[in-house]
């Protein structure tokens, strides 16, 4: 009997602290309440994932959000009740729409309420991404065609788009493993991973893959690579430090040790592999630990796409 009272005081505690918990805490409204209109679902499980990575644009004002391929908005509703819920806060919406699909996106915005907030462009985005400004999107989902040429052309324009410190995402990185590389999305992915590496954190890889632009610490870039407190610019072979460029001394052994190291990056990859020869070199051990390497960031993805929230690699 006691026992029994002392559970229901603690059932109301709780009841209590969930009234009073910020709504950010509980992201996800259940988009079941409403009397939306989807035929198939390519969302449902990322929710987690979308909540965790997009916590700090919940409820802010003027947050500006791009979503290219929305089909009948399912993404693009849970964006609208989860994150984009402040009155400023706004959508575009790219879609070449498909037989009816346009008339069903904007029933399900007029359902949330939420017609006013997006504008909808209708057309290929290779063609509409162009005429968008630039700088201008916090966050950024690319969701339409996913053969790999209109994906890669998606980036470009979208990369220009995004402002830095905004966020990337890409759905189906692997989709169709077993078809050849220009029918699916990771080949474009893993270039863009590759050639935008200096300017990106990456910060999931799974079923999505999701990166921040970041400021590229290289100016000029041509020449350098960034790496930890570091710069090697390859021209004159002189590692410097980012803070104030002072040069750090290199023994010849030591900066070929440095270079093949640099170079042990693989296509697609942020992490580095150096073989097992250059991890066995003493001189390379001692130059990292001169240099104060963490060796676990550098030689591990450090993000994550061991989460399992809600997907796998
Ligand atoms: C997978 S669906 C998007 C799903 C949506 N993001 C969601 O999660 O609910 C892909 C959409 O991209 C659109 N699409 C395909 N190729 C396109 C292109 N080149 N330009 C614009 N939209 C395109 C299709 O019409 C379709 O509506």
């Amino acid at each position: 009997m006691v026992k029994a009272v002392r559970f229901s005081y603690i059932l109301v505690f709780v009841a209590f602290i969930c009234s009073l918990a910020p709504s950010s805490l509980f992201p996800q409204t259940d988009t079941s309440q409403k009397d939306y209109h989807f035929t198939t679902d390519w969302f449902s499980g990322l929710e987690p994932l979308w909540a965790e990575v997009l916590h700090e644009y919940i409820g802010k004002p003027d947050v500006n959000y791009l979503e290219v391929g929305v089909y009948e908005g399912r993404s693009a509703i849970w964006m609208l009740e989860n994150v984009l819920t402040h009155a400023t806060a706004h959508m575009t919406a790219v879609d070449i729409f498909p037989d009816e699909r346009e008339e069903i996106f904007i029933k399900n915005l007029e359902t949330a309420g939420a017609r006013d907030k997006v504008t909808v462009i209708k057309g290929f985005s290779q063609e509409e991404l162009r005429k968008l400004p630039f700088n201008a999107y916090d966050i950024i989902y690319i969701d339409a065609s996913h053969v790999a040429k209109d994906v890669f052309v998606d980036i470009a324009y979208s990369w220009y788009l995004l402002k830095e410190g905004g966020v990337l995402i890409f759905d189906d990185y692997l989709l169709n493993k077993s078809e050849p590389f220009a029918l699916r999305p990771q080949i474009s992915i893993e270039a863009f991973l590759t050639a935008f590496i200096h300017s990106i954190e990456l910060i999931h890889r799974g079923r999505q893959v999701m990166v921040r632009k970041v400021q590229n610490p290289c100016h000029p870039e041509h020449d350098c690579t960034p790496i930890e407190e570091y710069l090697y610019l390859w021209n004159s072979k002189r590692l410097v430090q980012k803070k104030d460029l002072s040069e750090v001394s290199l023994s010849k052994t030591e900066r070929r040790l440095f270079e093949k190291f640099l170079n042990s990056r693989q296509f697609g990859r942020i992490k580095y592999t150096p073989d097992q020869e250059l991890i066995n070199e003493t001189e390379f051990h001692m130059l990292c630990h001169r240099l104060n390497f963490n060796m676990s960031r550098l030689l591990t993805e450090n993000v994550l796409d061991l989460w399992q929230k809600g997907e796998e690699v």
